[in-house]
């Protein structure tokens, strides 16, 4: 009995196919249909050669080898589950596309859709508009640079994929309106990298954030509000935070043992507002490799407990006022590869124990007070505008792997070290910038060469 119905529900299924050749069928797509429905999505928009800086006579469009002939899972760009034959991905970012894809558009029925990729086309408004909430298999969206209006808004309707994972609209001039940031992110509680890096909209800083967030990217927005008591200090998985250039983001940094402690990789407050001291629990972040508090009202000393951020990489602290010339948790910091320093009222000497970071390879500390030269193995040291004196110090000798010098509007006297003889030296007054060629950096390598031979000889001797 349950075999028979079975069967009879296999034949019904069958047929069904058959006649369903140029027809929707409901919920149900099946697999013929899509070729279809892909074709009338290609129909709606255009190919344009040079509508979009992406999109040259070198540029392979994607749609443009779709055609009626052949499986679509083949096609360019179109991505189908081997078992059931959806398509699950249109990866068809750079493909010269322009034009709106209306509410009305096929795309609506690729209900299975789970990675939508537009990005770099020239799509005019946001692709469906709030039928963008059809799609509710969508786990990935980008529409990275897709060329919107001016004035275009964010629909609501992508309130409701609450299954995406990823989210890129960067480089879009687009209006969050009002459905706030707060609200569009409410339901998206699997959402793990939000990337909205230079999306020309002003909107308040979210009160909350989905707690599954990996990578959030909000640089250069218009976005504005009180960091204090943000939530953001509070998301246990993060692992990138991007804030930097939002001037109207005001507030000091909280001090208590911030969630993402054990997560985070990369951190950019950069030309915010935020103001006061860096609070020590910024010590807690072990695995943190990417630091920038450039260009921030940030004063007073850096904490004692930067000591413990062992992991960085990349130091940028210019553009504050942070006086105190106690550098010595910098010291600690033995990965570091680029320290920069820069505009801030360091005074005195370079600390000698920072000489010790034999990593560093680019120190940047032009527009400070130091007055005594450090010593390291660098290959790019920038000291413009300081209160160095007297003579280049000898262990200019020693930087083996120099390549560029900047000392311009310094109180420098007396002659340029035997050492440098060979150097090319740019002299534009009043800088006194050195830019090492190639072959000189061979001739240095070369020299390195036979000091470290004649050293090892003298110790063999
Ligand atoms: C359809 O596309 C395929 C693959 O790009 C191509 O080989 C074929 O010539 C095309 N057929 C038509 C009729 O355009
Ligand atoms: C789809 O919608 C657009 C804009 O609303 C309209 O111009 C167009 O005629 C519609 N197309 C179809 C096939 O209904
Ligand atoms: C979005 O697509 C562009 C172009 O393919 C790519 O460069 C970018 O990394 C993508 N974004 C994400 C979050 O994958
Ligand atoms: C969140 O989802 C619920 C249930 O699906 C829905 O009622 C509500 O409108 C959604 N909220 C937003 C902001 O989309
Ligand atoms: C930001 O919020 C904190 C804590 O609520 C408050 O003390 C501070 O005055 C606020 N700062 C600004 C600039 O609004
Ligand atoms: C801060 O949090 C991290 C990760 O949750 C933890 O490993 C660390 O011990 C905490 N530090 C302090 C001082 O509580
Ligand atoms: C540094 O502090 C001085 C005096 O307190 C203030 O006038 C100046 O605006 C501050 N600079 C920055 C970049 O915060
Ligand atoms: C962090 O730094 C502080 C101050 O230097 C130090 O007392 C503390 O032991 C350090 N903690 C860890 C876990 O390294
Ligand atoms: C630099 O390192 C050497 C050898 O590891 C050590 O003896 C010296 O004390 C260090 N200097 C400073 C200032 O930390
Ligand atoms: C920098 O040092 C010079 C010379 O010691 C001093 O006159 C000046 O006030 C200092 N400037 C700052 C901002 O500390
Ligand atoms: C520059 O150095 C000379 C002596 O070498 C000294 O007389 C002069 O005051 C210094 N200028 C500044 C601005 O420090």
């Amino acid at each position: 009995m349950e075999y028979q119905k079975l069967l009879i529900a296999f034949c019904f299924y069958s047929l069904f196919v058959q006649q369903s050749q140029l027809t929707y069928a409901g919920k149900h797509l099946y697999p013929r249909d899509q070729a279809f429905y892909l074709l009338q999505f290609k129909q709606g928009l255009t190919i344009g050669r040079n509508v979009h800086y992406y999109c040259d006579e070198d540029t392979h469009a994607k749609t443009f080898s779709w055609n009626v002939t052949g499986d679509c899972c083949e096609w360019d760009g179109v991505t189908c589950n081997g078992f059931t034959g959806h398509v699950i991905g249109l990866e068809i970012s750079s493909s010269c596309l322009s034009g709106t894809i209306h509410a009305n558009n096929s795309l609506t029925k690729l209900v299975h859709l789970q990675r939508l990729n537009l990005a770099f086309n020239y799509l005019d408004d946001f692709p469906l508009g709030n039928s963008i909430s059809e799609l509710t298999s969508l786990t990935h969206l980008n529409l990275s640079d897709s060329g919107f209006l001016k004035g275009k808004m964010i629909p609501p309707g992508l309130s409701k994929l609450s299954k995406l994972i990823s989210l890129d609209l960067t480089w879009n001039f687009i209006q969050v309106g009002q459905t706030t940031l707060t609200s569009l992110l409410h339901n998206l509680t699997n959402l793990e990298v939000l990337l909205f890096r230079n999306v020309h909209a002003p909107f308040e800083l979210p009160k909350n954030f989905p707690s599954s967030l990996r990578k959030l990217s909000l640089e250069g927005t218009d976005m504005f509000g009180n960091i204090t008591d943000s939530q953001l200090f509070h998301l246990p998985n993060l692992q990138v935070l991007r804030l930097g250039w939002n001037p109207l983001i005001t507030g000091i940094l909280p001090n208590f043992n911030w969630s993402f402690s054990g997560s985070i990789l990369e951190l950019d407050f950069s030309h915010t507002g935020i103001f006061g001291k860096v609070p020590d629990s910024v010590g807690n972040l072990h695995s943190l490799c990417y630091l920038d508090l450039s260009s921030n009202s940030l004063s007073g000393s850096i904490p004692e407990s930067f000591g413990n951020l062992t992991a960085i990489t990349e130091l940028r602290h210019t553009g504050n006022n942070f006086t105190v010339s106690v550098l010595s948790s910098i010291s600690k910091l033995n990965k570091l590869v680029h320290l920069d320093l820069s505009n801030n009222h360091f005074q005195g000497s370079f600390p000698e124990s920072i000489g010790n970071l034999t990593n560093i390879i680019k120190l940047t500390l032009q527009c400070n007070n130091f007055t005594v030269w450090p010593t390291m193995y660098l290959w790019s040291l920038n000291l413009e505008n300081n209160f160095l004196q007297g003579p280049l110090h000898q262990s200019i000798c020693d930087l083996y792997n120099l390549q560029v010098l900047i000392l311009a509007q310094n109180n420098f006297s007396g002659s340029i070290p035997g050492c440098l003889g060979g150097f090319v030296f740019l002299l534009e007054k009043p800088k006194w910038y050195v830019n090492f060629a190639e072959d000189i950096a061979q001739q240095i390598a070369a020299n390195k060469r036979t000091r470290q031979k004649k050293r090892r000889q003298r110790k063999m001797n």
